[in-house]
């Protein structure tokens, strides 16, 4: 067993059961185990956000936990949300508005806006402003990704979820 320790969770609705170094960190789990490259680690220590993840419904840091105690919860990473078509919405307008560049920073860029938009309501410039103050991207400038979340939560606004497809 070389010191692993068995991890049960839930993965984008998916049971996972796997022997899994005490060490080793969600986001490497994710992408080194279980193949989900969608989340990036770029800093490692929590400042970057990269590699957010939802974790039971909570966008948390997957640097900075190990899988281990990610034990019994349920993950849902940018693949999962991509999947069941969450933010094809979202990922349309960052397409339009070219909110990306080299793409590195976009899984984590996405998973905030997809927890301010889930919130509800019509945020302002500043609110996503300050939803992605924990995001770094070292290529845009960052307009044209508010431009791209502003515009969906408008949409959204405009058409209420049971009335979307
Ligand atoms: S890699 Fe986790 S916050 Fe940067
Ligand atoms: S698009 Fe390159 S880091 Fe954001």
């Amino acid at each position: 067993m070389n010191g692993k320790v068995p991890v049960s969770l839930e993965i984008n609705g998916e049971t996972v059961e796997c022997l899994v170094a005490p060490r080793m960190t969600l986001a490497d789990f994710l992408r080194q185990e279980v193949e989900l490259t969608g989340t990036h680690t770029g800093c490692e220590m929590g400042v970057c956000g990269a590699c957010l993840v939802l974790l039971d419904d909570v966008p948390v840091h997957a640097c900075l936990m190990f899988a281990v105690q990610a034990d019994g919860c349920a993950v849902e990473t940018i693949e999962g949300l991509t999947t069941r078509q969450a933010i094809a919405d979202l990922q349309g307008n960052f397409h339009e508005r070219n909110a990306l560049q080299c793409g590195f920073c976009t899984p984590g860029m996405l998973m905030s806006a997809y927890g301010l938009l889930s919130a509800g309501g019509m945020p302002s410039r500043d609110e996503i402003r300050d939803a992605l103050s924990g995001n770094y991207c070292r290529c845009t400038g960052y307009e044209a990704i508010v431009d791209a979340i502003e515009t969906t939560a408008r949409q959204r606004y405009a058409t209420p979820a049971e009335e979307r497809s």
